[in-house]
């Protein structure tokens, strides 16, 4: 690795680590068998954190769970003492787009407000590392060719990504008049295990594997960057290890494709896993109305991260999407809980009668 490593962290608080891409950086970082600190997750656990998703590693001496909510500043200023919090990675939001147009705010109340007050502990604490993990739709939609750099102006078009830019606003103000060691990354779309079946990929999955209409919005043809969402966790923990505080990281999966495109690749997956027959599944396919203000393309260029911490991704997307098909195939179980909400007893019998 060409960047230098700088920081150990020892007492991480991470929020929002039940949710999708904070589970997998809690999975991730405890897989590592050389991570010696501990690691505190902290999570509302709100329709989109399911415990269930970090249940392998509730067990382990360095991990502990705690409920409670990011805009809490008594609670988790009383954490950051208690556990002598040197690092924050902060994941919890508000995350999809077609609920923050339909109720926007919980988004403000979450994504910015609750920055906010996360940051004011951070302030307080005097010697925490704050790394905040946001979003490349902070910087709006691009025409056909170019791609997003750190420096790409923000222009964001919906009310998730206006509360993300506003906390990454937040974050870089902080650093700048508190001097508050922060690191900031905007990552593309993930995929993977555990995401809830709201977004494109696992919904598309579900409804191929219950031979349900899949509704595309508008004309199909909008782009996203795919990225698998292991290499995010691991890009996360690089920059909070060997990224330079002050800076903002691009995270891209190199997997820039329309959203047809996607839903293809799915239907040749679940064809080939489940014998059904493709010209069925592909006749599955539907044009529905479109996302009011839906951005276009997205594109990640990830130089910067790839030049300085030697990251880039190391799943490509046909064997990426093939490993994510089979986990939902493989997880009937946790698929059907969240999508009757049942996962809700599972927390019942699970956390809250411990
Ligand atoms: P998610 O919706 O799956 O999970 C969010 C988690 O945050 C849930 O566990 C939820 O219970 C928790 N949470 C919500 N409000 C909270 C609060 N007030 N206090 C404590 N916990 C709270 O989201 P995700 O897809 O895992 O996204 C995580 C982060 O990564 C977000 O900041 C998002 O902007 C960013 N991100 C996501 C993607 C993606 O494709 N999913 C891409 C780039 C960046
Ligand atoms: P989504 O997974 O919601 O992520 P984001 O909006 O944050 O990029 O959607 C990915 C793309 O898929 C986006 O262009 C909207 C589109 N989409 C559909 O066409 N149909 C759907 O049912 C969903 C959920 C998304």
């Amino acid at each position: 690795m060409s960047g230098r490593v700088v920081r150990e962290p020892r007492s991480l608080l991470v929020t929002g680590g039940a949710g999708f891409v904070g589970s997998a950086f809690v999975r991730y970082l405890l897989g590592q068998a050389d991570f010696r600190g501990t690691l505190v997750n902290l999570d509302l656990l709100t329709y989109a954190g399911n415990l269930e998703n970090v249940a392998a590693v509730a067990d382990d001496p360095r991990y502990k769970f705690v409920r409670g909510d990011i805009a809490d500043g008594e609670l988790v200023g009383r954490l950051v003492r208690e556990h002598e919090v040197d690092t924050i990675v902060h994941f919890a939001a508000e995350s999809h787009v077609d609920r923050s147009i339909v109720a926007p705010s919980a988004f403000i109340e979450t994504n910015v407000v609750g920055t906010f007050r996360l940051l004011e502990v951070a302030r307080a604490a005097k010697s925490v590392h704050f790394h905040h993990v946001s979003t490349d739709e902070v910087f709006g939609s691009l025409g056909p060719t170019g791609a997003f750099r750190e420096d790409t102006p923000y222009r964001p078009n919906s009310p998730y990504s206006a509360s993300k830019a506003a906390s990454d606003h937040l974050v870089r103000a902080y650093a700048h008049t508190y001097a508050l060691p922060i690191t900031l990354s905007n990552c593309s779309n993930n995929y993977g295990p555990y995401q809830f079946p709201e977004k494109l990929i696992p919904l598309m999955i579900m409804n191929l594997v219950e031979d349900k209409p899949l509704p595309i919005y508008g004309d199909g043809l909008n782009v996203r960057d795919w990225l698998y969402v292991d290499d995010h966790a691991e890009a996360v923990w690089r920059i909070v290890r060997s990224g330079r505080a002050g800076e903002t990281y691009n995270v891209g999966g190199e997997g820039e494709r329309t959203n047809l495109e996607i839903v293809r690749l799915l239907i040749d997956c679940v064809a080939a896993e489940t014998g059904k027959a493709r010209s069925a599944l592909e006749s599955l396919v539907t044009f529905v109305r479109d996302r009011p203000g839906h951005d276009r393309r997205y594109a990640i260029d990830f130089s910067k991260i790839q030049q300085e911490l030697a990251w880039s991704p190391r799943r490509d997307l046909a064997s990426g999407l093939r490993e994510t098909v089979r986990f939902y195939l493989d997880h009937r179980g946790w698929l059907e809980r969240v999508r009757t909400g049942a996962y809700r007893d599972w927390l019942r019998e699970n956390y809250e009668q411990r």
